[in-house]
């Protein structure tokens, strides 16, 4: 099977392995490759696994040679993705008000009425990944973070290159990745010059930051990196591959019509 083959449908390769065990150590990366349900959820809770790629001077090595002097994106300026406790206990600590359901639940109204103005004028017929699933995610995640809506597009792109860095055999994109995250901190540096009162989530942050030792500057700018592109290109296809799974399961969207209180766990 192919690099391209296996983007198109994984799902293939990973019943494959799965049959194999659900846990499977990696030799072309020193790590492991987890493809069960259960094991994947005991996995991140088992302090025998860590998540942190500096112990892993084999893959690391790789990464390096590939990166050509550059910066290896995620790693050399660390985000949660890489820590372990007790520093992603701290960090994750800090981050928890974004993501409780009341908060969450209190950005419907104006999730819905972005939605709303997307499709505005769009007809019966329209792109929906254009005209809802890549905008909205990116206006979302700018108002939590108090990023100005009008760079937009250039924090799109930028999360679009990072997506890059997860394509491990392509050294090109992993260099056009480390280019974003130098740019995005860049740009965020700048940002948090001008956030001192503001409300939103970055402010917490970096009040956090000026508190003393809960958060370090390099913390910061990692975790607002991460913010700003962890949320794009996944909920993009988390729309647009929801809605096809719908439309090849029409008897699922019968029943959705039928029953709308069936939506969370549609979206689950
Ligand atoms: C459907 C949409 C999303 C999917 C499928 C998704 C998927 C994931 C996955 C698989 C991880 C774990 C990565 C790893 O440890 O290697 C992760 C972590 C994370 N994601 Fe998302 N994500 C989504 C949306 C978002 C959004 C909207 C945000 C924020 C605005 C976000 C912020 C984060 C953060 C901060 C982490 C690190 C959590 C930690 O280590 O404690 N994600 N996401």
């Amino acid at each position: 099977m192919t690099a391209a083959e296996f983007r198109v449908n994984p799902y293939e390769s990973f019943h494959r392995l799965r049959r194999i065990s659900p846990i499977i150590r990696s030799y072309a990366n020193q790590g492991w490759m987890v493809t069960g349900y259960e094991q994947a959820q005991d996995v991140p809770r088992d302090s025998r696994f860590n998540n942190d790629i500096h112990w892993n001077w084999f893959f690391l090595t790789i990464l390096r040679v590939g990166m050509g002097g550059k910066p290896i994106p995620f790693v050399d300026h660390p985000t949660l993705l890489s820590f372990d406790p007790p520093d992603h206990t701290r960090l994750r600590k800090l981050l928890s008000p974004g993501f409780v359901n009341s908060y969450i639940q209190s950005l419907a109204p104006r999730i819905e009425q972005l939605t709303d103005d997307l499709l505005e004028g769009s007809g019966d017929s329209f792109d929906l990944i254009q005209t809802i699933a890549k905008p909205l995610p990116a206006l979302v995640i700018a108002g939590m973070l108090g990023v100005p809506v009008r760079d937009r597009a250039l924090f799109q792109t930028w999360s679009d290159d990072l997506t890059g860095a997860t394509i491990l055999g392509r050294p090109d994109l992993l260099r056009k990745a480390s280019d974003a995250e130098t740019a995005m901190r860049s740009y965020l540096t700048n940002l948090l010059e001008s956030k001192k009162g503001d409300q939103d989530f970055i402010s917490i942050l970096l009040d956090a930051h000026e508190a003393g030792d809960r958060l370090t500057h390099e913390e910061l700018l990692g975790t607002c990196v991460l913010l700003l592109s962890a949320g794009h290109e996944t909920t993009t296809r988390l729309i647009g591959n929801g809605l096809y799974s719908l439309l090849t399961h029409p008897e699922q969207m019968q029943l959705l019509r039928d029953v709308p209180t069936l939506l969370d766990s549609a979206v689950e």
